[in-house]
């Protein structure tokens, strides 16, 4: 008889879910003291529709050790067993797991792969250890566990527009006006993985650069302006904000020593591609610790946002809003 005290040995064995990537539009860069991974100042992003992560993990019986796939490929355990041991220790429960993931973000060049990946992870771990089912309301445990893995992953957790809080470090939904219908252009302006992670980055900066009080003094602003567009459907007022925080969060970065320059030569023909644009406030740019470009812009603005960057862009992706991660099956796959 199996015993019911452990829920993968009584057959809620896996679980699998797909998470979109999420662009922050007023940035996380920063973390606060102490080993939680807790942020410095808060955020507000954009969960997309695609690219994403789909994970599967499944708790086996039979299994000695745990194992990850990536993309068909072994790739590094060391992560997802950390999540895992806090899952098991969180459910009770010893049993090693078989952990298959398929991302369809280009891994660790700055397109956040990092976020929908922990989401995606975090969410499938959290449901086959029995410790939730789809359709919950969002555990705060959940929400701490992914938080350890990517800081930014909690906002994947929820679809659309989402807020983390820097006193509680919560996540929120955020409703939008019900006409802002947005999309955003992702360019991707270079190869290869970046040279700095945003771990090693964020620290950088804090110890070295002179901007970087300013930077978090100067955050609360810029959330409470790109709440209040968001709430009200001011298109031009959340990309100004936008473009705002991505322009400080950058400067702060090149005033660090060593300077930290995460943009590519592509970057700049991608902002200089959408100057026109820019001039008559149908699209708003922001970009994270890598060298591709992101542009927010009306969804009936996407196509001709989409042709100015085309020429100068190693590929162009149109994204719109979101799903909250979800359940999925594993032959579903992501787009
Ligand atoms: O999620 P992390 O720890 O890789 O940090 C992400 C930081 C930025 O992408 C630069 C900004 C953000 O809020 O996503």
């Amino acid at each position: 008889m199996s015993s019911v005290s452990d829920p993968a040995q009584a057959g809620t064995l896996e679980a699998t879910i797909a998470a979109g990537i999420n662009i922050a539009l007023v940035k996380y860069w920063g973390k606060a003291p102490g080993t939680d991974n807790r942020p410095a100042v808060g955020s507000l992003s954009l969960t997309l529709d695609a690219p994403g992560t789909v994970t599967r993990v499944a708790f086996e019986p039979a299994l000695v050790a745990d194992t990850f796939r990536l993309n068909e490929a072994e790739a590094d355990l060391r992560p997802v067993t950390r999540l895992l041991d806090e899952v098991r220790a969180l459910a009770g429960i010893a049993t090693r797991a078989r952990v298959e993931s398929r991302n369809t973000v280009p891994t660790a060049a700055g397109l956040a792969s990092s976020a929908s990946g922990f989401a995606a992870l975090g969410l499938a771990a959290w449901q086959a250890a029995g410790l939730g089912r789809a359709g919950d309301p969002l555990d705060r445990r959940l929400v701490d566990l992914v938080r350890r893995g990517s800081g930014s992953a909690p906002r994947s957790l929820l679809g659309g527009f989402a807020r983390i809080d820097v006193e509680t470090a919560g996540v929120h939904p955020v409703t939008a006006a019900p006409g802002l219908e947005v999309s955003l252009v992702v360019a991707l302006c270079a190869d290869g993985p970046k040279s700095v992670s945003s771990r090693d980055g964020m620290a950088l900066c804090a110890e070295t650069s002179p901007y970087y009080p300013a930077w978090v003094e100067s955050h609360p602003a810029d959330l409470r302006a790109a709440e209040a567009a968001i709430g009200a459907g001011d298109f031009t007022a959340l990309g100004e904000v936008m473009e705002h925080s991505t322009m400080k969060m950058h400067a702060c970065m090149l005033a660090s020593r060593p300077p930290l320059r995460y943009w590519a030569a592509g970057t700049l023909a991608a902002l200089e591609a959408l100057v026109p644009l820019r001039r008559d406030g149908r699209a708003y740019t922001t970009m994270d610790a890598g060298p591709h470009v992101k542009a927010l812009c009306r969804r009936e603005d996407e196509a001709a946002v989409a042709d100015a960057l085309r020429p100068v862009a190693r590929a162009v992706l149109i994204a719109r809003p979101g799903p909250a991660a979800h359940a999925t099956t594993w032959d579903a796959g992501a787009r």
